[in-house]
Formats: C-alpha cells, sequence, structure tokens
C-alpha cells in the first residue's frame, strides 16, 4: 500500500477528483496548505509598499492505494495539475504499513477503495 500525496493548485483539484472517481478511486482527503518551493516568495506591490508573501494556497490530496494502482493516481493528477508555469506542485509516494476500515474492523488493501464484491 502506498500514499500518494501530491500539492497542487486549487484549479486542478476537481478535474482530478472527478477522473479518479471514474477510473474507481473515490476515496481520498484534501485539505488546503499553504507552501513554498523553490521560488520561496512572491513579491506584491500594494500603495508604495512592497509585500513578499513566502507562502502559496494550496490543495494537499492523500489518496491511499495498492502499489499497483500507484501509477495511475499519478498520471491523472500529472494530467491535470500540469501548466508548465512555476508552482505546479509536487507529488509525494510514501508507503503506509496497514489500512482499517473502522466500521467492520477489515483490514488491508480491501478496505483502501472500491471492489466488486463491496457495496460502495
Ligand atoms: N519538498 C517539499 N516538501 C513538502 N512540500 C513541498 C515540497 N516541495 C514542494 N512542496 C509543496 O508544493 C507546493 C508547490 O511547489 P512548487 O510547484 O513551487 O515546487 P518547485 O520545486 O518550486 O517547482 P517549480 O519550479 O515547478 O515551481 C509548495 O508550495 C509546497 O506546498
Ligand atoms: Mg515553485
Amino acid at each position: 500500500m502506498k500514499m500518494v500525496v501530491a500539492y497542487i493548485r486549487h484549479e486542478a483539484f476537481e478535474p482530478i477528483r472527478e477522473d479518479l472517481l471514474h477510473l474507481g478511486f473515490p476515496s481520498l482527503s484534501i485539505s488546503e496548505v499553504k507552501g513554498s518551493g523553490r521560488q520561496k516568495g512572491i513579491t506584491e506591490h500594494y500603495r508604495g509598499a512592497s509585500v513578499t508573501n513566502y507562502l502559496r494556497p494550496k490543495i494537499k490530496l492523500e489518496c491511499t492505494v495498492s502499489d499497483g494502482d500507484v501509477q495511475t493516481i499519478v498520471d491523472a493528477i500529472l494530467k491535470h495539475a500540469r501548466t508548465g508555469n512555476v508552482g505546479d506542485g509536487k507529488i509525494f509516494v510514501m508507503p503506509v504499513e496497514q489500512s482499517y476500515r473502522i466500521r467492520t474492523g477489515e483490514s488491508g488493501e480491501e478496505t483502501l477503495q472500491v471492489h466488486a464484491e463491496s457495496d460502495a
């Protein structure tokens, strides 16, 4: 199992969510975060004063899947999040030790996303 964590632009999330849903990956989390990349700050000018914002708002997307599904998730994110401009974001893939569905107490890969025999 792996958790795919992506820092993306807000506009990229909805098309990614739609693709993942249609591909059979409806289960994910997002949070609104602030971060910085290589460019560090962006300086804006307001009434003669220059203000540097070191943090930019991003969406943090987390989606945990079987190892064999990682590339599908990464490809969907790349497809919609890449504009070619700086600040498009980053994707990290992290190992996940275990998963539990709290309602049933089940564990393992079957709990991650939709499976044919499930009631989803
Ligand atoms: N190494 C990192 N660790 C944690 N978060 C990161 C890391 N790199 C980027 N991020 C997150 O991703 C967001 C977008 O990063 P960004 O796309 O600007 O990366 P970059 O390396 O500067 O690439 P680019 O040159 O394309 O802008 C950051 O604001 C931050 O939230
Ligand atoms: Mg950057």
